[in-house]
């Protein structure tokens, strides 16, 4: 128990046996072609007690240590899924992957960490909402996980519980909803309230950014118009909508210099709004998901209702077919920072709900088990990313703006062990047939990937072997995440100190003419 506690002071203590891990704990990876987001190197790496030990060639190491030949593969930090919604309560009944098959999903697919959304109900208390989904995933999770905080109500009590998550829990996080109107829609005043609250506390406020009026509206003429299908979906919400509310977060955000990250980026429009606000110095993020990088809104007109419905997600797919390539095109470029999956996923039967009305379709897609193929495919094998930027946007730029790094995020001695070997020549074919999800559809159906994780290893410990995924239920560990990310508030204090130096008055002498008298109202 003690290098883990070790490594994680604050932390309850593990709840694995020691001996569940021993076999296994020491471990060298030979020959393999090291990743980081800032350069490749050619080595060896040692992996000791779930950390790595040391990396270089010619190591000397313990006899009965195990060997994998990692020989014309890639070595790179596992993914960390920024965004997950597993076994969450919503829109009358549950998403379907839970703690459990959700992070056997994405190891399976080479994400060795999650971060999840606790969405507590309006009049709720936050450390209760918290309490409740860390006992959720505690003994279910097979990779270490993290929680964000949604803020959906507002009130003196969730300021101050917004303080004791950060101070007492780990929480450095919390998402504001500008869209289901009546359910977890705040309007600009409270998100203003958010802001400087989480600036204090040296919290980054993540945003769901579309216009929830406007929405309520749109369905209301979309129903009436007699379409009742998925792709009312997309018409009731189109970009504008949600380009309208990104510009406002950051505006928000902007007049309070308190850091913005906005989550699943759906459309050109909003990304450009995010890489416009960067270049005039905000200090904004902006995730897309495997969703939006790897298909289109075009699924909402297909005449098989099933599909079509198991798209729906919100912000919606785009309809414009050169979204996904546009938006891995900012990607490339840094005009957007890092990836997410949204993956909340539900059945065909949980999707039925909405059969005869698009409004009550759950929204939620897949994406935890594929969105490390779906970028390789779209970003490195088409010539857009290097392995170097795959590796910041799948991993290590979720770590810095989370403070996360370097425990997470990079292949670097003390580091935790979380690390793949992917193999770049081989290939895959999704299907809901194959994949790990509880779901019986998948929105990547068909689709032939280059990049084949051969190897997943989780704080030391090898859950996919030669392609064999052999995880372990409760074995990851809750990250606490300490506030004031340095590679997020460095650039808010710089900021602060040159608006603080511009907010001065004029000295000037006083003018000494006549005044004009108001005439006393009755
Ligand atoms: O459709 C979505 N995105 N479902 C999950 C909830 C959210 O807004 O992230
Ligand atoms: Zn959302
Ligand atoms: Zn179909
Ligand atoms: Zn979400």
């Amino acid at each position: 128990y003690n290098t883990m506690a070790a490594r994680n002071s604050g932390n309850p203590v593990k709840k694995v046996p020691i001996h569940l891990q021993s076999s296994q704990n020491r471990l060298i990876i030979k020959g393999a072609k090291i990743v980081n987001a800032d350069g490749m190197t050619d080595g060896d790496v040692f992996i000791e007690d779930g950390s790595i030990k040391e990396i270089g060639k010619n190591l000397i190491i313990p006899g009965g240590t195990r060997t994998i030949d990692a020989r014309g593969k890639y070595l790179m930090p596992g993914g960390i899924d920024t965004h997950t919604h597993l076994q969450m309560p919503f829109m009358g009944t549950k998403s379907i992957d839970d703690f459990y098959i959700g992070t056997k999903a994405g190891i399976a697919g080479g994400t060795t960490m999650i971060m999840d959304f606790v969405i507590p109900e309006k009049g709720e208390s936050l450390i209760d909402a918290y309490q409740k989904w860390r006992s959720w995933a505690e003994d279910q999770v097979c990779c270490d996980y993290s929680l964000h905080v949604a803020i959906t109500w507002w009130s003196e009590k969730v300021k101050n519980e917004m303080e004791i998550l950060v101070k007492d829990h780990g929480v450095n996080s919390f998402k504001v909803f500008m869209a289901y109107k009546d359910v977890f829609m705040l309007r600009d005043h409270e998100i203003l309230a958010v802001l400087e609250q989480a600036k204090k506390i040296g919290a980054l406020v993540q945003v769901h950014a579309e216009n929830g009026d406007v929405i309520a509206e749109n369905c209301k003429k979309v129903l009436a118009a007699g379409v009742t299908g998925p792709e009312g979906h997309e018409l009731s919400r189109p970009e504008e909508v949600e380009a309208e509310a990104t510009n406002r977060a950051c505006m928000l955000a902007n007049q309070v210099n308190c850091p913005l990250y906005v989550v699943h980026v759906m459309s050109k429009s909003a990304g450009n709004v995010i890489a416009e606000k960067r270049q005039q110095g905000a200090v904004v993020f902006g995730e897309p998901i495997a969703a939006a990088l790897g298909t289109d809104g075009t699924n909402y007109w297909n005449k098989c209702w099933r599909h079509a419905a198991a798209h729906i997600l919100s912000p919606p797919l785009r309809p414009d077919p050169t979204t996904p390539g546009y938006l891995m095109d900012l990607l490339a470029r840094d005009d957007l920072q890092l990836t997410g999956t949204d993956n909340c996923t539900f059945s065909s039967e949980q999707k039925k709900l909405g059969a005869g009305d698009f409004t009550k379709i759950p929204n939620g897609v897949n994406g935890l088990e594929d969105r490390m193929s779906v970028i390789w495919e779209k970003g490195v094998q088409a010539g857009k990313l290097d392995p170097c930027r795959f590796v910041a946007v799948t991993s290590t730029a979720a770590a810095k703006i989370f403070n996360m790094y370097p425990q997470k995020g990079t292949i670097a001695a003390g580091s935790d062990a979380d690390i793949i070997i992917w193999d770049a020549r081989k290939t895959r074919t999704i299907s809901a047939k194959t994949h790990h999800h509880a779901t019986d559809n998948n929105i990547f159906e068909g689709m032939t990937c280059h990049g084949v994780a051969d190897y997943v290893i989780c704080n030391g410990r090898v859950c996919v072997d030669e392609g064999q995924v052999k995880v372990l239920q409760g074995y990851g560990r809750f990250i606490h995440r300490a506030p004031f990310s340095p590679f997020v508030y460095d650039l808010i204090r710089e900021k602060d100190a040159r608006r603080a130096a511009a907010l001065k008055p004029v000295p000037r002498s006083g003018y000494d003419g006549e005044m004009v008298s108001i005439a006393q109202q009755v």
